[in-house]
């Protein structure tokens, strides 16, 4: 029979107990808050709880099931509420990610996260980590003291998945609600609903149920081993901006006094800009400002418009990536030198 094994001191390797099956796949959970690791004052309340104040340990001992699916260790890497996440600590974490895949002792990895931002450091993981081996993120929209709390249930589904061959090789990966979804797709759609992640338009890769892993497709873009992208301690400063009716250029002029590297636009439609704020970025994008087009509607892509738009103006087009993710994306190409916008252009085509 195996045990669950604990860690409550930050990112450290210390287990409480050792009993361990070696049919099993070893798996480490690494917990950083969230709702999953909420708890409010009673059951039925599913709003006025605080996040992130339930351990890794009271975690796992709330899914005895896990000691039939893996050997399971576990750190509490961070306790937040992943609205308050920090470029510090997605780089901690990253790091802490990349040690565990280069462990002969480690064959997946699982991290518990807040639902708020986890798009974003999913896909930040997929770019930036060095393995082939499992890396599953999941969480919950109901604290762990609600009645029908989902955690439990995503937590087992995500270690299942993290221990599964099929995942090997998949990147970054998010478990939510018995879907199975790519880093680079998944976007959080709902403020309440269980089943809050989806894929736009490209759907999810699989579905986890009752033990089984089943994958309905495989993912194209090269990401973690394939990718330019490390992590380090160096963040580019990169902004996310609104267009919208009656929108000025207020902020992009303030951004820029602010000596911003990038800015990524939410824009309407297909990343359309208000002209008094296109203005401000084409300004902005001459003097050296990383500007990427994207789209606040959540589906469907940012065309490139060619010569006689984008490229006229200095602008990059993020396809099909939300704000957040193209801001993650850019930040790690800054990072990685890349500063013109053809040469940024190829990373959002390419990643
Ligand atoms: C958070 O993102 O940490 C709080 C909200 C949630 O996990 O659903």
């Amino acid at each position: 029979m195996a045990a669950v094994r604990t860690s409550l001191t930050i990112a450290a390797m210390n287990t409480t107990s050792a009993s361990t099956s070696s049919a099993l796949p070893r798996i480490a959970v690494l917990a950083t808050g969230g709702t999953i690791a909420g708890a409010a004052p009673d059951a039925t309340n599913t709003s006025g709880y605080q996040a992130g104040v339930v351990g890794v340990g009271q975690l796992l001992a709330a899914v005895p099931s896990l000691a039939s699916v893996a050997n399971v260790q576990a750190e509490q890497v961070a306790s937040v509420d992943s609205k308050d996440m920090t470029l510090a600590l997605w780089t901690k974490l990253a790091q802490r990610v990349n040690a565990l895949l280069a462990s002969d002792e480690i064959d997946g990895v699982v991290i518990t996260h807040g639902t708020d931002t986890l798009e974003e450091t999913a896909y930040l993981l997929h770019l930036t980590v060095k393995g082939d081996k499992p890396v599953v993120l999941t969480a919950a929209m109901r604290p762990s003291s609600a009645l029908s709390a989902d955690g439990p249930l995503n937590l087992l589904n995500a270690v299942t998945v993290a221990g599964k061959a099929e995942a090997k090789g998949q990147g970054v990966l998010v478990a939510f609600n018995n879907r199975i979804h790519s880093a680079r797709d998944v976007v959080k759609t709902s403020t309440y609903a269980v089943d809050a992640f989806q894929s736009p338009e490209i759907g999810a890769l699989g579905w986890v149920q009752d033990g089984r892993v089943e994958f309905q497709r495989g993912v194209v873009r090269p990401h973690t081993l394939a990718t330019p992208f490390v992590i380090g301690d160096a963040w580019p400063v990169v902004e996310v901006v609104t267009s919208y009716a009656g929108v000025s250029r207020v902020a992009i002029d303030a951004l820029v006094a602010a000596g911003v590297q990038g800015i990524v636009v939410a824009g309407t439609g297909n990343g359309s800009i208000h002209s008094a704020m296109q203005t401000a970025l084409a300004e902005a994008a001459a003097t050296g400002v990383a500007v990427v087009r994207s789209s606040r509607v959540g589906s469907g892509h940012v065309m490139h418009n060619g010569a006689a738009a984008d490229d006229a103006l200095g602008f990059v087009t993020a396809g099909a990536l939300n704000p957040y993710k193209a801001r993650v994306l850019l930040m790690l190409a800054l990072a990685a030198g890349l500063t013109t916008a053809a040469a940024l252009q190829q990373v959002f085509d390419r990643y």
